[in-house]
């Protein structure tokens, strides 16, 4: 099966690895055999998704990198910290393969990474678990009609700050400056929820695959109140 994609959002790749979404239309009669296919794809990863978040330790504060890609990032800032948990997630299997390999060779007992949607995991996470998030990067759908598929948004924003514990820090950076606009006017609009915070308190860490192609980077980071 070649690629498949529903209304643009949905992507389904050849291995029915890529899946970076979690809303389907309702089963109907007659619906074609490659949405059946990808409803059936879609429960097990519910399924998977779940088993991952249920087995996560709750002994030491956890950071979740979403869209970690081949987890350079993360795997270098766990090294230097055995004191936190961390766990990458990217819905891309290949650089999730990457990164396992990398956290195997290395031998970094406080880090995994998993296969998973960011929104499906954050749904199953409990309100509080974390201590930060990391979103390096994330794709940044620079057509004005794609823009509505940018991860950082309004119903991703309140899931970090769901399952955020008070003070807990979400970092965002990006090389598109209009898509870092975007989250501080989201921030500005929002000051109930969270607040700015110096970025002083970036960890040091390995560039990652995309910082290295980038031109200019912005960075963000906020508490959550
Ligand atoms: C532009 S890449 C950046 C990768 C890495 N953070 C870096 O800086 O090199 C964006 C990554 O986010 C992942 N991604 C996109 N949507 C996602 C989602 N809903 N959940 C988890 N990962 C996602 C992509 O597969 C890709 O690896």
């Amino acid at each position: 099966m070649g690629k498949l994609v529903f209304k643009g959002v949905f992507e389904l790749d050849s291995t029915g690895m890529k899946m970076n979404t979690i809303e389907l239309p309702p089963p109907a009669p007659g619906e074609p055999e490659s949405l059946q296919f990808y409803r059936k794809l879609l429960d097990e990863r519910k399924v998977e998704t779940a088993k991952i978040v249920e087995s996560l330790p709750d002994s030491r504060p956890l950071v979740l990198e979403i869209g970690c890609g081949h987890g350079h990032f993360l795997a270098s800032v766990a090294a230097k910290d055995p004191n936190r948990y961390y766990v990458g997630i990217d819905v891309a299997q290949g650089r999730i393969q990457r990164a396992k390999r990398k956290s195997t060779l290395l031998k970094i007992p406080n880090l995994e990474f998993h296969l998973a949607d960011a929104r499906l995991f954050l749904s199953f996470l409990n309100p509080r678990q974390l201590s930060q998030i990391f979103v390096l990067f994330p794709d940044p759908f620079p057509k004005e009609r794609q823009k509505k598929h940018r991860l950082m948004q309004d119903e991703f924003l309140l899931s970090c700050h769901r399952v955020l514990n008070t003070g807990g820090n979400l970092f965002f950076r990006s090389d598109v400056f209009a898509y870092f606009q975007e989250v501080l006017v989201w921030m500005k609009q929002h000051p109930h929820l969270f607040e700015p915070v110096s970025s002083e308190i970036w960890p040091d860490a390995e560039t990652t695959v995309f910082e290295k192609r980038a031109e200019n980077v912005h960075s963000l980071v906020f508490a959550k109140k």
